[in-house]
């Protein structure tokens, strides 16, 4: 079964076994049946993964839709949303309504469950900010429900990504939206972008967002990519310290718990690697933190390129950085 057109890095690869399923019921039959054997894999939109050779297993992927309004009141609304939905299909979706707090996470590549997994973030957004359960289905059939504290989140983390919890399958998450208006405007370029715009809408700050992306960010249906390669590492404010000796315009961002997070595409980029290649895998040109597949590349192109880039940053700076895409 070919796998091409399940992973945004297109590479060519296959699994021995794939099976979707479109509601709980149907997942917790192909469980009784025995049809899920093991290894299995349950993937997303495939925007987070790299497969270095063919899966000799099982490859699940939920087909679960739906976008249900549980609660509402004058001032926020719950939605029980499927695993299956394409996330940015669901941030249409909000902004359509006037509901306030997805729209910062416009334009990320991938699927509602994924999101949950992954915790995705972006632009001083992260969806567990708006995540007030997950409900899953275990390989045992079981379902459970998670509140939000309970899928301990943190940075690009959570529960679901341990190894142990790779068997407990999201199929659906509930999120809380805002009906009264609030933005978070402090990333970046967003305010300054926001000022060729009369007024400050919903709409106006999503096409904000997906034009900063879309100028940044390779679209992956013209060269495979899967976003952020690697994570942004967290270091001690001391560290920091010492590498504003050497580099007195290094950015950072300042964590709640007096550590700090260092752009890892602005140290890969000053280490000359923007826009190099190493064969089919290379630096993207406008986003050091992404690397691409330039036509026919095997996962293990982009590993080497990978490692290349991680021993320059480590012999640079002192730091290890980590990738944040799945290896498989
Ligand atoms: N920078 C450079 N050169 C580069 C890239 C970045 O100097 O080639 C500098 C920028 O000038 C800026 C800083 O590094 O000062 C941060 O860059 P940017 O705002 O583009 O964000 P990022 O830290 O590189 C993270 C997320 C992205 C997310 C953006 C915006 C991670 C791993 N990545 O990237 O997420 O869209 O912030 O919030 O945290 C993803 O996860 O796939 C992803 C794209």
């Amino acid at each position: 079964y070919s796998l091409l057109s399940y992973n945004t890095f297109g590479i060519d690869v296959s699994a021995a076994r794939f099976l979707e399923y479109a509601s709980v019921e149907e997942l917790q039959q192909l469980i009784a049946q025995g049809a899920v054997t093991t290894p299995f894999l349950h993937i997303g939109g495939g925007s987070n993964l790299l497969f270095s050779k063919d899966y000799d297993g099982l490859i699940l992927h939920s087909r679960i839709e739906g976008i249900e309004v549980t609660e509402e009141d004058a001032r926020s609304v719950s939605v029980r949303v499927g695993a299956g939905i394409v996330w940015d299909d669901f941030v249409a979706y909000c902004v359509e309504r006037g509901w306030y707090g997805a729209e910062n996470l416009s334009l990320i590549p991938g699927e509602v469950g994924a999101s949950a997994v992954q915790n995705i973030g972006a632009y001083g957004v992260e969806v567990k900010d708006l995540i007030t359960a997950v409900e899953t289905v275990n390989i045992q059939g079981e379902k459970r429900v998670y509140s939000v504290e309970e899928c301990e989140y943190a940075y690009r983390d959570s529960l679901f990504k341990r190894p142990e919890n790779k068997s407990v399958f999201v199929t659906h998450v509930r999120f809380r939206l805002s009906k009264e208006a609030y933005y978070t405007l402090d990333y970046g370029t967003i305010r300054q972008e926001l000022d060729k715009y009369p007024e400050l809408t919903l709409p106006v700050v999503r096409k904000v967002i997906i034009d900063i992306r879309e100028s940044k960010l390779p679209d992956p249906k013209v060269m495979g990519n899967a976003g952020s390669f690697f994570m942004n590492p967290i270091v001690p404010k001391e560290k920091l310290a010492d590498l504003q000796q050497e580099y007195p315009r290094i950015p950072y961002y300042e964590l709640t718990d007096g550590r700090v997070k260092i752009p890892a595409g602005w140290m890969i980029d000053q280490c000359g690697w923007k826009g190099k290649s190493l064969g089919p895998a290379a630096v993207h040109d406008k986003q050091a933190l992404v690397l691409v597949n330039k036509g026919g590349a095997k996962g293990s192109d982009i590993i080497a390129l990978s490692d290349a880039v991680r021993a320059s940053v480590r012999e640079k700076f002192g730091i290890d950085i980590h990738p944040e895409v799945n290896f498989v």
